[in-house]
């Protein structure tokens, strides 16, 4: 059998860079224009830091990391996410020093031992966004409309922005207490994997997906009720950050992420047409992780994207990206002699920046030609034994197929202005 890339992994093809160019430099782009400063971290962290901040009970910790122990014995596993590995980085290197809060992103791979499905990968990427060192609520709106700017600029239509708040250690507790009063009372109604969320990771009972459990979900305590007065107040004064900008959201109190590290805020933005795996961006508070991590109490708050969900909507919109750079002159030659001129003439041209795809082997001139004209140049250069001897080279303006001399000595000049004017 010919090898086959992993189960739930992918080629990005180069058709497809395009989109992966645009997403990414945009995402760059706003994350400079709103004071986000770029962060690289290792792909790989000690397993027990994953552990720690994500939570034991979580599905990504129970089945879905790639844990490897490597030749001197240490635990290791592919990052299933960004902000454990980034908060880790923000203790480390005493940035709890800078001014506060600091705003970090990253762009890369992360890792989950998931059942592939259309959006839902092995190896996925992700943009990901941090704010560590602030607890004002102004700053769950600055990552908010960070990551809405994002979308808005990639030309997203028919997006929904999920939002809730999980309360904290304070409040959660009490909320947790009555939820699984609430479902004892129906324990013959939910679905076995429900009966397990209820002893292991009870917020997770209002995230469940089957028919028979929707009923109880919906009767459920919201959390809503139970928060205490400090995340009431966080919440509500949030709310009217945004109501302020009119932009629309939908309070939902079945979001409860699966990572349990948040407190206070959660969100996640929809889009539509892609399937069941439909959150394009999930996030929320972190007040209580760098403490947890060894570091001093500091609260955070961050989200992330995931390309490859943002590329499948962008397609199914139909929405277009620029083409990536490439060359705009094609040099031909006619005959072995002449080989090595034409060889020369495409090194000097890009020395001199002007991008060449040159023509290899001994194929005819038509043939050539041909190439030419599929690989979408602007300019085809044609170097013959006559064209040698004149010093003098044909170029061929690949739009009106029209044809003109010009001197060898001049060409990377009328190039030049020729490629500006285009
Ligand atoms: P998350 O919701 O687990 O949050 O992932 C964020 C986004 O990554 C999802 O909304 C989705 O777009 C993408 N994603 C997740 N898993 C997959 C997968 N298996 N295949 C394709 N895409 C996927 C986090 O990771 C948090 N660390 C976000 C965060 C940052 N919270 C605070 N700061």
């Amino acid at each position: 059998m010919p090898y086959k890339a992993p189960r739930g992994t992918q080629d990005i093809l180069p058709q497809d860079q395009p989109y992966w160019n645009y997403v990414k430099q945009t995402a760059i782009r706003i994350c400079h224009l709103y004071g986000y400063q770029p962060l690289d971290i290792p792909i790989f962290e000690e397993t027990s830091l994953f552990v720690r901040s994500v939570g034991e009970t979580t599905d990504i910790v129970e089945k879905e990391m790639y844990t490897f122990e490597d030749k001197g014995g240490v635990s290791l596993t592919l990052r299933p996410e960004f902000t454990a590995g980034v908060v880790r980085a923000y203790i480390e290197h005493g940035m709890y020093v800078w001014p506060q809060p600091v705003r970090l992103y990253s762009i890369g791979p992360a890792f989950r031992y998931e059942r592939p499905q259309a959006g839902r990968f092995r190896q996925f990427h992700q943009i990901n966004v941090e704010a560590i060192g602030e607890q004002d609520p102004a700053l769950d709106f600055e990552v908010m409309s960070l990551a809405w700017q994002f979308y808005e600029e990639l030309g997203f239509k028919g997006l929904s922005f999920q939002l809730n708040s999980t309360g904290c250690p304070k409040c959660r507790p009490g909320y947790v207490r009555v939820l699984k009063e609430y479902y004892q009372d129906h324990i013959d109604q939910i679905c076995d994997d429900c009966r397990r969320r209820l002893q292991r990771n009870p917020l997770r009972l209002l995230d469940c997906k089957q028919e028979r459990c929707q009923p109880v979900i919906m009767n459920a305590p919201k959390i809503k009720e139970y928060l205490c007065d400090e995340c009431t107040e966080h919440f509500q004064t949030l709310l009217g950050y945004i109501d302020s900008i009119g932009w629309p959201y939908a309070l939902n109190h079945r979001l409860v992420r699966g990572l349990d590290y948040y407190t206070k805020t959660v969100f996640e933005i929809w889009a539509e047409g892609i399937g069941a795996q439909n959150a394009v961006c999930g996030g929320g508070r972190y007040d209580g992780l760098a403490e947890e991590l060894g570091g001093p109490p500091t609260p955070g708050v961050g989200f992330a994207a995931g390309i490859e969900r943002i590329v499948m909507t962008m397609k199914y919109q139909g929405i277009e990206v620029p083409p990536l750079e490439s060359p705009n002159v094609f040099v031909a030659y006619t005959g072995d002699e002449v080989k090595r001129e034409a060889i020369k003439l495409a090194h000097t041209l890009r020395t001199n920046h002007i991008g060449v795809l040159c023509a290899l082997g001994n194929r005819s001139l038509k043939s050539q030609m041909k190439r030419a004209n599929k690989s979408g140049v602007l300019f085809t250069l044609i170097l013959g034994e006559n064209e040698l001897a004149r010093d003098v080279v044909t170029v061929r303006d690949m739009r009106n197929s029209q044809q003109m001399e010009v001197k060898r000595g001049e060409l990377v000049d009328w190039l030049r202005k020729a490629l500006q004017n285009y």
